[in-house]
């Protein structure tokens, strides 16, 4: 007889294994499902993590090959190791996915290894066994977005998981998709002398981000070298041994061009991940998007199964598939587990970063709230100025009558760790005021939220 659980979740990534040792703390006995030889799920074997240890590599070699001049600092002979740093790469990988194999066992969370099927109502077959458990968790997360007529090889052609594996700097990366992964892993190749082209089909970068920022944004990254296609698409690749010939068009029609590519990154965006699970013989329904359809509380429509992550509607981010980790683990010990939808930062890991949280102008405009700006950039601020990395600027958005914070918008050295300041204010239903009113230490970056928390109001000191 196989085992029985109080919990079995399905998928190890941050949404499925935080949910298991939070299942775990409350006094579950829980089991987590996962096929891939390591655990962690997207975000630590081929997301979030590799991508960040190569984006602080890459950072390193053209801070030291082309930054450090201005600091008076002469270095000859930089060299570059790609076979050293892509090992880095996976030692920072393993040690994470190891640091999950051993929270797990803390935790006496069972790794189920191999794929997982939801038989129905308290019922999972991982490899040929089927085990029995009160309640069942999908956490199976996403997969590439392919393009027609561009068939991906992870060679020639990649998605992200061949861009962070590439053996050799290509000459030419020409990426597909100006969002999140294009512009990281862009930013990677050309900081290791790729030349790289971005061909977007929207007449913007990175949207849903605040459109001032992403402007702004696009013009620091063309300084630095990146070319951008906006308004275009691909319409289809052909490949020989000397690269890929991609057919381009104006996306609101016109002449057909060619570009050459060396290697291609197809990054259109994610799709919810489902495939071999059951979903559609045990009655679990789906969104017109193919993603699990939950209710407030993460159940689907059957009883006993629920779903959290990418698989289900919002963000496509770690930290959201791990707050709703915790929340529904929460709710199924009987507790409140809840998620504050309205307070989810967003991170873009190039240099400088760009980071947000809550509303953008738009969105403001566009449900007709009247709201206060208060901007501040980062060349009047003194530590970004001895740091050299001036781009970019604080941007926060108040209610015109209340002052309460409804977004905050940064570009900028270090913006991921300063929009944890605008994120806390969210949570806390503060007023641009209260921001303003904290004492930020000087000289620090986070000075310029400050200052920005001042502009909403006019009065701010160093501007
Ligand atoms: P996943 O991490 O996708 O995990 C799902 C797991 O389920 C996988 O391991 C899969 O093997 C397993 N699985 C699927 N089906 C089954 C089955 N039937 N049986 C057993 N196992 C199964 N987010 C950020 O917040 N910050 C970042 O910096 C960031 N960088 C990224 C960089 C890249 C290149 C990519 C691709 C993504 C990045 N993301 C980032 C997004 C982040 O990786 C995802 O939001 C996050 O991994 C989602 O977590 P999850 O638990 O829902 O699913
Ligand atoms: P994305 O949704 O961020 O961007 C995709 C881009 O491709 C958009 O700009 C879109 O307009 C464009 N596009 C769509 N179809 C196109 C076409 N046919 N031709 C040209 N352009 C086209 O998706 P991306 O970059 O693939 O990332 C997927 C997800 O992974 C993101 O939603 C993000 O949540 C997550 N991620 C998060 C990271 C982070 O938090 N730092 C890092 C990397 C990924």
């Amino acid at each position: 007889m196989a085992d029985s659980f109080d919990l079995i979740v399905i998928g190890a990534g941050p949404g499925g294994y935080v949910c298991a040792v939070r299942a775990a703390q409350l006094g579950m006995k829980v089991a987590c499902v996962e096929k891939r030889e390591t655990l962690g799920g997207t975000c630590l074997n081929i997301g979030c993590i590799p991508s960040k240890a190569l984006l602080q590599s890459s950072e390193n070699f053209e801070e030291i090959a082309h930054k450090f001049a201005d600091h008076g600092i002469t270095v000859e002979g930089v060299k570059l190791d790609l076979a050293r740093m892509q090992a880095r790469k996976g030692e920072v990988v393993t040690a994470n996915t190891k640091g999950v194999e051993f929270l797990f066992k803390k935790n006496k969370v069972t790794w189920l290894k191999g794929e997982g099927k939801i038989l129905g109502q308290g019922k999972v077959e991982v490899a040929g066994t089927t085990y029995e458990t009160k309640s069942i968790v999908i956490a199976t997360g996403s997969e590439s977005v392919p393009l027609r007529g561009v068939e991906v090889d992870e060679k020639q052609v990649v998605t992200s998981t061949g861009a962070l594996e590439l053996p050799a700097v290509p000459k030419h990366l020409v990426v597909i998709g100006a969002g999140v992964i294009g512009l990281e892993l862009g930013s990677v190749w050309r900081r290791l002398g790729a030349e790289v082209t971005v061909i977007e089909f929207l007449d913007r970068i990175l949207p849903g981000m605040d459109n001032e920022v992403a402007k702004q944004f696009e013009r620091v990254l063309s300084k630095q070298g990146f070319k951008f296609k906006l308004g275009h698409k691909v319409t289809g690749a052909t490949k020989s041994e000397a690269g890929v010939t991609l057919s381009v068009e104006p996306a609101k029609g016109g002449e057909a061009q060619s570009i050459e590519a060396d290697v291609v990154l197809v990054a259109i965006g994610r799709r919810a991940y489902v495939e071999g699970l059951g979903l559609e013989a045990a009655g679990v329904a789906l969104d017109d998007r193919g993603r699990v359809k939950t209710d407030h509380h993460f159940a689907t429509n059957v009883p006993g199964i629920y779903a959290i992550g990418d698989v289900i509607v919002g963000p496509m981010l770690a930290h959201k598939a791990e707050d709703e980790g915790v929340a529904i683990a929460e709710i199924l010990a009987g507790q409140h587990g809840h998620v504050n939808y309205a307070a989810i930062p967003g991170v873009v890991y190039t240099w400088p970063e760009v980071a947000a949280v809550g509303a953008t102008e738009e969105e403001l405009k566009a449900a007709g709230v009247a709201y206060k700006v208060g901007k501040f950039p980062f060349t009047a601020n003194g530590r970004a100025r001895a740091m050299g990395d001036t781009d970019g600027f604080a941007k926060i958005l108040a209610d015109k009558t209340t002052d309460r914070v409804l977004g905050a918008h940064i570009l900028g050295p270090d913006a991921g760790a300063l929009i944890a300041e605008m994120v806390t204010a969210m949570e806390f239903g503060a007023s641009a005021e209260d921001v303003a009113r904290i004492c930020h230490a000087h000289p620090t970056l986070s000075e310029a939220v400050k200052e920005a928390a001042l502009a909403v109001d006019g009065r701010a000191i160093h501007i």
